[in-house]
């Protein structure tokens, strides 16, 4: 067998394993309850940290509510085995309210990552979300100064914009002016889905405050015929929605460019699957299970499998200035064949499929 390691040069035709630094998760729900309880098992074997998005009911908008919800992510890791060293990095869910303090008692616990903006009704639980940036300046004031990143879900919710072109809008209309009103904040575009964000994150003015993204594998999968030629697919339904072709192939280009300000995050988000498969579906595809193998999948077909470790484990933990991890995984080059539901407590959760099996598989 070939085994490699990603520090070699490779041609990755015939290589049989993959090595490499631990990966990390940088954008993912983990939800609560049952589901935490039966799902962070998934997260926990493949990553070693993962930044845990505070959209729960009622939303983590408090350093307190992250410390109580940290206890429950830590109590629902594997006791034994991969997993049980796994590290949640936790976010707070900004709203109109959040006040300065709150963002440096953040930023003293030392488990606050991030604080995350949904503007008000773009995804599940947005409802509690920002309204109008203006009436968080002093808070985003407070960020610059403790250099806690702000997470953006980027898309406007202006009813007159076509659903398609969101994220484009949020560039001109949100984005490029925030990061001018506050030169030193550090921003993380989270997971993009076309080519414009991929080209506004590439050449992003680097006088500013740091700016990064990050990229789920289903987006780097599929493109919206997928979801919705042939017949509705729910389980491929997720915000930001997938996009035309040209989109897919540009966050490909970007994942495997090894520019540094791309990076992992699966935005794994699992629903119930009569939830998905409602009148009024969930968005949400759930990659958790197996985000490692769908990334290795994109980028050897890619032919880049050696950038890889660049994406999942080397430019997320530089951005967030925190160590790379020390330990590792391996993937080997091996066929298989996913379950269709995760079962927790006579419900089920469907996991994300596409038509043919998974190439690739963590040992
Ligand atoms: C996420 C969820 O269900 O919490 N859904 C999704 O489609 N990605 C929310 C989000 O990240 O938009
Ligand atoms: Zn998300």
């Amino acid at each position: 067998m070939n085994i490699l390691h990603q520090s070699t040069e490779f041609n990755s035709f015939g290589i049989d394993a993959l090595t490499l630094a631990r990966p990390d998760d940088w954008h993912v729900h983990v939800r609560d309850g049952a589901l935490l309880k039966a799902l962070l098992p998934h997260t926990a074997q493949q990553f070693g940290r993962a930044i845990i998005m505070p959209n729960l009911k009622p939303p983590v908008t408090t350093t307190e509510q992250a410390a109580a919800y940290r206890k429950r992510i830590l109590a629902a890791r594997p006791t034994q085995g991969p997993g049980t060293a796994f590290e949640p990095l936790m976010t707070l869910y900004l709203t109109d309210n959040t006040s300065p303090d709150e963002i440096w008692r953040a930023r003293e616990s030392g488990f606050v990552h991030g604080i995350k903006l949904y503007p008000a009704g773009t995804t599940t639980n947005s409802d509690a979300g920002v309204t109008d940036l203006r009436h968080c300046a002093v808070t985003l004031e407070a960020m610059q100064k403790t250099s806690l990143p702000l997470l953006v879900h980027g898309e406007v919710t202006d009813p007159v914009v076509d659903v398609f072109d969101r994220e484009e809008v949020f560039i001109d209309r949100v984005l490029e002016p925030l990061r001018r009103d506050f030169p030193a904040l550090k921003v993380v575009f989270e997971h993009i889905t076309t080519r414009n964000a991929v080209e506004y994150v590439r050449h992003a003015d680097t006088s500013l405050g740091m700016l990064g993204a990050t990229i789920t594998a289903h987006h780097l999968l599929l493109n919206r015929n997928t979801m919705l030629v042939g017949g509705i697919k729910p389980h491929y339904y997720c915000l930001p929605i997938f996009k035309r072709e040209v989109h897919r192939a540009a966050l490909v280009e970007a994942a495997i460019s090894g520019h540094p300000r791309f990076f992992l995050g699966t935005d794994s988000a699992p629903h119930l699957k009569n939830f998905k498969e409602s009148s009024c579906g969930c968005a949400g595809c759930y990659t958790a299970l197996h985000a490692l193998e769908l990334y290795a999948q994109t980028f050897d077909e890619a032919g880049a499998l050696r950038r890889l470790e660049g994406f999942a484990s080397f430019h997320g933990p530089d951005f967030y200035g925190l160590p790379r991890s020390i330990d590792t995984v391996t993937l080997e080059r091996s066929s298989w064949t996913l379950p269709e539901n995760i079962d927790i407590d006579g419900m089920s959760v469907v996991v994300f499929k596409m038509s043919k099996d998974l190439s690739w598989k963590l040992r």
